[in-house]
């Protein structure tokens, strides 16, 4: 039974993903761990585009552990279990983060493969092309997003549509898988060159580009922080996923949606893979915030140390070109719960 839990994890796949050298023939395919047997056949199929598949569970990964690296959860990763642990397998706001990141890392990773070239199965998107209304000539080449969206919803949302749709699980990471990638979608924006004598931008082309993944991480958390617990419904004979509390307003594409709620994560827990507790973190003392000391250690309170950081001071310019700092040393506070 936890077993299946632990297979059913889209992070251990990610993980296991990741931490493959690269993917480069079919057999490689065979040998991933944790993929069920129609990604199997995908990746066989589409080769080529799974090592940017495996770049994109990495991005997905860091990204991950970028956001919430001053809560209680910080989505560390263990070794031989899934990679962040059992608690993202429930339907959980953590869950619901961790399967859009997921769902966008991968269409940002292939797209992004796109426009390098490096692909023979797509390339940049050539749809955009001609003079712009606002008089500006589109040329370049601009990110074939949605080359990267159609892969990644064949290839990360598999994995539920296998499992049938109508469980409420599947209905919920369907939906935030794709308010994953609605974040790269609906942030889109136009990158532009100047051509012309020192620079007067007499002719300018422009191309439409990715936001950086750092930003979709931003808004996705943004999303996190604002998710809507809801709950199953049947309208008919489709089930559908509606706010639990009627009185919020429904929930867009671009939200996510959770079933359940979070456990407060303070304790280590051996048997729940990822409960790693907070003993041992640092936190915040003046924050009031979930990384300050008072929320992070949960009322255990905390110990105070001294310790020595090396930081880089009085810079100075030499012309030229470069900048010479001196290391200095000062002690600070740090703070750890117990
Ligand atoms: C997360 O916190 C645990 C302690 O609870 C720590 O051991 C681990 O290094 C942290 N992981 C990251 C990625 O910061
Ligand atoms: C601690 O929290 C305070 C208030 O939120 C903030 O101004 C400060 O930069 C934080 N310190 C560190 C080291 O993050």
């Amino acid at each position: 039974f936890f077993f299946f839990f632990l297979l059913n994890s889209i992070l251990w796949y990610l993980a296991k993903l990741s931490s493959v050298g690269s993917i480069r023939d079919e057999e490689t395919c065979e040998r991933l761990r944790g993929l069920i047997q129609r990604q199997v056949q995908i990746c066989k199929r589409s080769v080529e585009v799974m090592d940017a598949v495996r770049r994109g569970a990495q991005l997905a990964i860091d990204e991950c552990q970028f956001q919430f690296r001053n809560r209680r959860w910080n989505c560390s990763t263990l070794e031989s279990m899934p990679v962040f642990g059992k608690v993202v397998t429930q339907g959980t706001r953590e869950a619901a983060f961790v399967y859009a990141i997921s769902a966008a890392s991968v269409a940002f990773a292939v797209t992004r493969a796109c426009s390098s070239g490096e692909l023979e199965k797509c390339g940049c998107d050539h749809n955009v092309h001609g003079v712009s209304p606002e008089g500006f000539q589109w040329s370049g080449c601009s990110d074939n997003i949605a080359y990267g969206v159609a892969f990644s919803q064949s290839f990360v949302d598999v994995r539920e549509r296998s499992k049938g749709q109508s469980s409420s699980r599947a209905l919920m990471n369907l939906h935030n898988n794709e308010a994953g990638r609605k974040a790269i979608l609906s942030h889109m924006r136009v990158e532009c060159k100047c051509h012309g004598v020192s620079g007067s931008c007499e002719v300018k082309t422009c191309w439409k580009a990715m936001p950086p993944f750092r930003k979709v991480g931003n808004v996705i958390k943004e999303k996190f922080d604002g998710a809507t617990e809801v709950e199953q419904r049947k309208v008919g004979s489709t089930k559908v996923l509606v706010p639990r509390n009627s009185q919020f307003k429904p929930h867009t594409d671009e939200d996510l949606v959770y079933l359940d709620p979070s456990p407060d994560f303070c304790d280590y827990d051996p048997r729940t893979p990822g409960m790693l507790g907070t003993v041992g973190r640092q936190c915040n003392r003046t924050s009031k915030a979930i990384d300050g000391c008072e929320l992070m250690c949960c009322g255990r309170g905390f110990q105070t140390q001294e310790v020595e950081v090396v930081d880089r001071c009085s810079c100075k310019f030499h012309w030229c070109c470069y900048v010479k700092c001196k290391q200095c040393r000062k002690m600070v506070e740090m703070h750890t719960c117990r």
